[in-house]
């Protein structure tokens, strides 16, 4: 069994995380001081979002030098130093792959900005002519996918993300080597594996064709994800890597993939990547829309039934691939603002309800406290045009400026990325400067005050994690139960051994039978008589059969 199978992830986000030389931005030796909570968490695996030498256009995800730290993160000496104190802790490190695009910044667009002769224009996808773009293709950060070059030559580049975040252009063989040698500079120094960001959209299709749409320019998803291409282009990317680093677990960020495209990513036999984070994981009940609002920034509740649906296909059609089981990460609202209710033990049973399924916990950092989005001030969302445009829709359709931001709110991911509450002192811990994103309040929840209640999230999280790393739970099959829509439970089982997990999603109380009959973790109102279960508002708990554990 490769060690990535009872891999359980901790996602960082350095920059939120702690910060050790008090400029208000968490850095790598910050993440170092935290090693003991991390244990004590029972985490075995953290992913950090990147640490690069970047602009900070995207937070990190415009590399403008893959082979050095930000600054603001520290120096390499201070990573060296962070993956020997990991690896001494029983803790794996991944680091993300940032390989569809650069920042605009980085040496290699420069010099293709240079001359049309660069050995670098071919790195990335420069085409049209006297300026225009050459298709209607959109960036998924808003306009046209196509900026013009600042250069003499007539011709515009492709970023499928902001405008200076060219695409790289993977057609390009020597491209393709440059990038497996960044994987291996980092493997080795140690790191165990590595998220491949984004990897789904480095095949483009013809870029003469515009996609059919009455608007322009328009998100051409066929044209920019999960082309062939993606496959034949990592093939040998992967072969390298795995033939020198044999260990090396690989985890794609497939958005867009479907069950059958993400199945095909990680079959056994495929020479591909280990698992993929998929974002089609989810179900929101739209009912409560307003129709006059785009739907984007409007709050909505977890929608049970298509969500076991979803969840259902994921655990039935990867073949022998495990799926990545997570509740949020830094391009989401936190789950405690999601689904969560507010409410400590919502919290806890959607953890439950997640963990303990067939797959790899994949946490973001906070979540295990409870925390939720922060309420930020409108001025930090300049960079985001379309908050302001959604703020200017809902005031034209009667909400307060007020009421508008608060839904935006509860649903950017701006507001999920969060510093970590250490503490109850200045600036929650986290750093003795305001920190780089703050809503200015003292957080509800903190480490040191869940650290000293037995019934808080955090404690909760410990034991879940604890139950999780059990054979049953690591290993053990899974078939989802037919209940109520309202409720979700399913069986797992391990040779001798079997436990049924049941969590109710709903403030109603709900019952449901079942053959097991020794209650273990529990959340909530939890009663049981002979065979029939009884849940309340959001509770949850774990049944065994009888004279097993
Ligand atoms: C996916 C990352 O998770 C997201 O934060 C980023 O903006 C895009 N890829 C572009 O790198």
């Amino acid at each position: 069994m490769a060690w990535y199978e009872e891999a359980i992830i901790y996602q960082i986000y350095p920059k939120s995380f702690n910060d050790s030389n008090g400029d208000g931005i968490g850095d790598l030796e910050g993440i170092r001081q935290k090693i003991p909570y991390l244990q004590a968490l029972g985490i075995n695996t953290v992913w950090l979002n990147p640490v690069f030498v970047s602009p900070q256009v995207d937070n990190g995800y415009d590399v403008a030098n893959y082979y050095a730290i930000d600054p603001t993160m520290g120096t390499m000496a201070d990573m060296e130093r962070l993956i020997a104190a990991l690896h001494e802790a029983g803790i794996r490190v991944l680091l993300d792959f940032v390989l569809n695009h650069t920042s605009d910044q980085h040496p290699w667009f420069q010099d293709a900005l240079r001359s049309r002769d660069s050995l670098y224009r071919d790195y990335y996808i420069f085409a049209g002519e006297n300026g225009r773009a050459p298709n209607n293709w959109a960036s998924f950060f808003g306009g046209s996918a196509w900026t013009a070059a600042p250069d003499a030559s007539g011709q515009s580049y492709l970023h499928l993300f902001d405008a200076k975040m060219p695409d790289l252009n993977w057609r390009n063989p020597n491209l393709r080597y440059a990038m497996g040698d960044v994987a291996a500079f980092w493997l080795d120094k140690g790191i165990d594996g590595l998220r491949l960001d984004a990897f789904i959209h480095i095949a483009k299709a013809d870029l003469a064709q515009d996609f059919p749409s009455t608007q322009a320019p328009v998100l051409a998803e066929p044209f920019i994800a999960n082309l062939p291409a993606v496959k034949q282009w990592l093939r040998p990317l992967v072969s390298r890597i795995k033939s020198d680093y044999p260990e090396t677990f690989l985890l794609g960020e497939a958005a867009s993939a479907d069950v059958p495209q993400a199945a095909a990513y990680t079959a056994r036999d495929a020479g591909l990547l280990d698992s993929v984070i998929s974002f089609r994981m989810f179900a929101d009940d739209q009912k409560g829309d307003d129709l006059r609002l785009p739907a984007l920034y409007q709050p909505k509740p977890l929608a049970p039934l298509a969500f076991k649906q979803a969840q259902v296909q994921w655990q039935q059609g990867l073949g022998d691939a495990l799926p990545v089981l997570y509740w949020n990460n830094h391009d989401m609202a936190r789950v405690a603002t999601r689904y969560g209710h507010h409410d400590p033990t919502a919290s806890k049973s959607l953890a439950m309800l997640m963990y303990l399924q067939r797959g790899t916990p994949l946490l973001y950092y906070g979540e295990e406290l409870g925390l939720e989005n922060l309420a930020l001030p409108a001025t930090a969302y300049q960079t985001d045009p379309s908050v302001a445009l959604f703020i200017e829709q809902a005031q034209a359709v009667g909400y307060s400026a007020q009421q508008a931001l608060a839904m935006v709110n509860q649903t950017h991911h701006l507001a999920a990325r969060g510093p970590m509450p250490w503490t109850a002192g200045v600036n929650n811990g986290f750093s003795p400067q305001t920190p780089w994103l703050s809503d200015g309040q003292q957080a509800q929840v903190t480490v040191s005050q869940e650290e000293d209640a037995n019934d808080s999230v955090l404690a909760f999280y410990r034991r879940l994690l604890q139950l999780k790393q059990t054979a049953l739970f690591t290993r053990g099959k899974e078939q989802l139960l037919a209940t109520l829509p309202s409720v979700y439970a399913y069986r797992r089982q391990l040779a001798g051994q079997a436990a049924v997990v049941a969590v109710n999603l709903a403030a109603t109380p709900a019952t449901l039978a079942v053959t097991s009959t020794h209650t273990g973790l529990a959340v909530g109102a939890v009663s049981r008589e002979a065979h029939q279960l009884t849940l309340g508002a959001y509770a949850g708990a774990v049944v065994t059969e009888e004279g097993k554990k």
